[in-house]
């Protein structure tokens, strides 16, 4: 009987389908002026300190304490990441894309979503 297995089989697929795997299509609406824009507290060690807390407070529960990512939350150490501007993760964080699962850190100030940004800079490449 191997139809037996089929309730297994669905069970290990469905979460595939019904959450899109993050696929980067935000980044085609960052406008220019947003994509152009300079983290002011690039590389700033404070900054970083200080973004390290921020990550950990509002998004390691879903993007993992490493920012290495969690089931179908996207690691944030990704070439797609790396590549992207400055500006266009502030976009992220500003927008979200609440229809694929990700909240605005509206919980944070503009100054600290640069904080946030600096601290991601400062972590290596993921290894996935
Ligand atoms: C409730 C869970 C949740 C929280 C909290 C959350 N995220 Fe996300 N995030 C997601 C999901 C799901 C996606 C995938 C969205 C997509 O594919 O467009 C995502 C996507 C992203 C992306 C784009 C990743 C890519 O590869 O395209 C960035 C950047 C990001 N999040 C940063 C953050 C930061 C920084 C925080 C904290 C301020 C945060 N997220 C908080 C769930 C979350």
């Amino acid at each position: 009987m191997r139809l037996r297995f089929l309730p297994v089989v669905l069970l290990v697929l469905m979460p595939s389908v019904v959450f899109a795997t993050a696929d980067g299509a935000w980044l085609r609406r960052v406008p220019d002026e947003d994509r152009a824009r300079k983290n002011p507290v690039a590389g700033q060690a404070a900054a970083i300190r200080v973004g390290e807390g921020l990550f950990h407070e509002n998004c390691a529960r879903c993007h993992g304490v490493d920012a290495d990512g969690r089931t179908t939350r996207p690691s944030l150490r990704s070439a797609r990441i790396r590549g992207a501007s400055d500006g266009s993760l502030l976009w992220m964080l500003r927008n979200g894309n609440p229809y694929k699962g990700m909240p605005p850190a509206q919980a944070l100030t503009e100054p600290q979503r640069w904080q946030v940004i600096a601290y991601l800079r400062s972590l290596p490449a993921s290894k996935k």
